[in-house]
């Protein structure tokens, strides 16, 4: 498979190094994909598919880290924001969409009696790490799982006093004996427990939650008089039109919701009990100039109508599981050691680690067959799948597997 051009891709980039620092914000740089395999910059999306500034197309299975649960330029969605365009969108106060998307967001997910419209993921959880403390009065956060860049959660502590995270606990996912330790260290100050219901650490195994893993939290946090908050940024409007919480029967007090809610306007949501939720009438402060604007809940209203007209988690639970069992037995078939990870929907290629790291190499190697054939993935993150990629989008993808599995054979064993 021959190596892609990258022409424009690189003058753009050098051009952003004395621009922006590290030439691109966080996850998008280039050492988080194969650094000179991959494009830097891209220039266009339609349905599954985009194309970077040099002109080749991919099929999009990262769906740019999940937002894009329908398709890139879905007409419906565009056009109503286009059409909201026309009558203004940010004002000096709220318009009634908020309310309209208020509604059928409390019809759909359980644990949502009130919530706020917000912009971003980490908007939406930091709001609910204040909600958890106004309404407990308390300081300690346990937490499991990526949660934003803000300075409660953030992995890289630089210019973060400590004094910020000190209140802050980490557990690992359907690790339950490591919960019950820290609650019982933490349980006189426990202010909440925040969780992504579904794991995803970077470059390890996507995981389901384990028999009785989200009960037993649910519980811990009930006996402890802490809130408990799931963190739906990314399974929100995926896994179901409820959320993880809904496909596995557990209720949160609060829940964040954003990335699929809106097919790729920046909207975010913390959704919850009344209770909770009212320490925002007086208590506690949540504001930006931004939050009201309209587009984005226009952009949300479509998006969420279509998902449940067309049935579009249904489709994309049975497509994705059927993708899910070919490239199992692509994967079987290979010899390869590797493996599928992760649901249906966030499907994931990990390769096992071995003492002599042939698994970095293995992977290297995929990833670069892969976005030398057009599919971009990203190496350490989990896909996505969305509503407009196609059977043969699927069909291309296992011919992809297949080849570049057999490569890999050849090549490490
Ligand atoms: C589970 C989860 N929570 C929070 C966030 C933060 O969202 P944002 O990047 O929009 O701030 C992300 C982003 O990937 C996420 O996956």
């Amino acid at each position: 498979m021959d190596k892609l051009t990258h022409t424009r891709s690189h003058q753009l980039y050098d051009e952003a190094l004395t621009l922006v620092p590290g030439g691109i914000a966080g996850i998008r740089r280039p050492y988080n994909f194969v650094p000179g395999e991959y494009p830097i910059f891209l220039n266009r999306g339609a349905g599954g598919h985009v194309w970077d500034v040099d002109g080749q197309e991919y099929i999009d299975l990262l769906c740019s880290y999940g937002p894009i649960i329908l398709g890139h330029r879905e007409k419906e969605v565009d056009d109503a924001v286009i059409a909201q365009m026309e009558k203004g969108f940010c004002f000096n106060l709220a318009q009634e969409h908020q309310n309209e998307l208020a509604r059928v967001v409390r019809r759909l997910i359980p644990s949502a009696e009130m919530m706020v419209f917000v912009k971003t993921g980490s908007d939406a959880t930091t709001a609910a790490i204040r909600a958890s403390r106004a309404f407990t009065d308390r300081k300690v956060i346990l937490r499991c799982g990526y949660h934003g860049w803000h300075d409660w959660c953030v992995e890289v502590k630089g210019g973060i006093p400590e004094k910020l995270y000190e209140d802050i606990h980490e557990f690992h996912y359907n690790d339950t004996d490591g919960l019950e330790k820290l609650v019982a260290e933490h349980k006189a100050d426990l202010a909440g427990i925040i969780v992504t219901p579904v794991g995803h650490p970077l470059a390890h195994p996507v995981e389901d939650p384990a028999p009785g893993f989200l009960e037993r939290v649910r519980e811990l946090a009930t006996a402890h008089g802490a809130v408990l908050v799931f963190d739906e940024i990314r399974s929100g409007f995926r896994m179901s039109l409820g959320g993880a919480q809904k496909r596995y029967g557990v209720t949160p007090d609060l829940s964040t919701f954003g990335k699929a809610m809106a097919n790729g306007y920046p909207i975010s949501a913390l959704v919850g009990k009344a209770e909770v939720m009212k320490v925002y009438e007086k208590k506690a402060f949540l504001s930006s100039t931004f939050f009201p604007n309209s587009l984005e809940m226009v952009a949300a209203l479509k998006t969420i109508e279509i998902l449940e007209r067309d049935r579009v988690l249904d489709v994309l639970w049975e497509r994705g599981a059927k993708l899910r069992r070919d490239l199992d037995a692509v994967i079987e078939r290979s010899g390869v050691p590797a493996q599928m990870t992760g649901n249906p929907m966030m499907p994931y290629i990990y390769f096992p680690r071995d003492d002599a790291g042939k698994y970095k190499e293995r992977r290297t190697l995929f990833h670069t067959y892969a976005i030398r054939a057009g599919v971009f993935m990203q190496p350490f993150h989990h896909s996505y799948i969305a509503w407009r990629h196609t059977d043969e989008d699927y069909a291309r993808v296992c011919q992809v597997f297949e080849d570049g599995l057999a490569h890999i054979k050849q090549v490490v064993g």
